[in-house]
């Protein structure tokens, strides 16, 4: 086995200095809102990993289904010497992407990239254990902001699965994917997951699960802000919120404070008051169709050489090409 490598681009303090940032901007705006990114420090991750398997989260088991049918063709399709993976978190389901390339010759390196730094190194530690050919080069890293920094020999497919594009807002979304397409030569791989547009319910309980788990993962941006900026939330006092937003297409999940309160936020020299009711907006989930991403990507520079759907045509996953 050879150890795996890490990068790290965001230093010790980064947390704390552009959560600062984003915390003093949501916060003092109205709506308040905070980006999703937030919520994945050790205890945030942990508990993503505990939605995956929750019967009401639908989108890995869908994924998953799609990626064991088709990783053999994405393999064969793409030659890839390189696996690049952006926000990999436990990179469990990429596993049937190493395979395939394993099997089919060409794979050299891994390199999965995710602001969790916990998440990053436990999972690049235990596939340096069972692909021990395989270099993994793990970086610690935004996927907004260090695309330019990727290792990788060409040909390098980027996966980015899970439907994590969804929780970008869609300016953010076109920014992301024009960024991706200028780091890439042409000919280059992008194996987009998206979670598609369903019946509202199907996706509200995705969203608010009966065991609380998303109600704790929501919350759980709360103990961050409290741990890095000093803050004192009583976490307790809101409310998990799950909204379909019919015209945007999208879950919203937001924070509802039970009571008014006025809350303490000593690094940003910041006193936040919320009314009763009031909320936070802390992720957005979009979902899709697939002439839209379709168009979203060619706008971006690629072109999209094949569409997979799961049996129950719940989530879809895009192969293209950077043109
Ligand atoms: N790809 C995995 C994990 C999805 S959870 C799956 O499909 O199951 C989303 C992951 O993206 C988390 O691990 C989170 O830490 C990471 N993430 C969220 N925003 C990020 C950003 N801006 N830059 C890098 N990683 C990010
Ligand atoms: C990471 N991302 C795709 C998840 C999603 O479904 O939007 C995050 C999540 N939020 C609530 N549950 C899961």
């Amino acid at each position: 086995m050879t150890d795996p490598v890490i990068d790290v681009h965001l230093a010790d303090d980064h947390a704390a200095r552009a959560l600062a940032t984003d915390a003093r901007a949501g916060l003092s705006a109205n709506p308040k809102s905070l980006p999703p990114k937030w919520f994945y420090d050790a205890r945030g991750s942990d508990l993503f990993e505990q939605i995956t398997r929750l019967p009401e989260y639908y989108p890995t088991r869908a994924e998953r289904e799609i990626l064991g049918d088709r990783a053999g063709e994405i393999a064969s399709t793409s030659k890839a010497h390189t696996l690049v993976e952006l926000g990999s978190g436990s990179s469990e389901k990429t596993r049937l992407l190493l395979d395939a390339l394993r099997d089919e010759g060409t794979l050299h390196q891994f390199v999965p990239l995710d602001v969790s730094s916990t998440a990053l190194r436990d999972a690049a530690a235990a596939l340096a254990v069972d692909y021990p050919n395989l270099a993994v080069h793990g970086v610690v890293g935004d996927f907004t902001e260090h695309l330019a920094l990727l290792p990788g020999e060409a040909p390098r497919i980027v996966a980015f699965l899970g439907g994590t594009i969804g929780n970008l807002l869609p300016a953010e979304r076109a920014k992301f994917l024009s960024s991706l397409r200028d780091v890439l030569e042409p000919g280059e791989w992008l194996l987009l997951g998206t979670d598609l547009v369903k019946d509202p319910s199907v996706v509200r309980v995705a969203y608010d699960d009966s065991a609380g788990v998303t109600a704790e993962f929501n919350r759980n941006v709360l103990h961050v802000l409290n741990r890095e900026l000093g803050a004192d939330f009583d976490v307790t006092a809101f409310d998990h919120v799950a909204l379909w937003d019919e015209g945007q297409e999208w879950i919203e999940m937001r924070l509802r404070a039970q009571r008014a309160m006025t809350v303490h936020v000593p690094a940003l020299g910041m006193e936040v008051s919320f009314e009763q009711g009031e909320e936070l907006r802390t992720e957005i989930s979009a979902k899709f169709r697939r002439p839209g991403i379709a168009a979203e990507l060619t706008e971006a520079g690629f072109e999209v050489t094949r569409w997979w759907t799961d049996s129950g045509d719940r989530f879809g996953l895009s192969l293209s090409q950077a043109v």
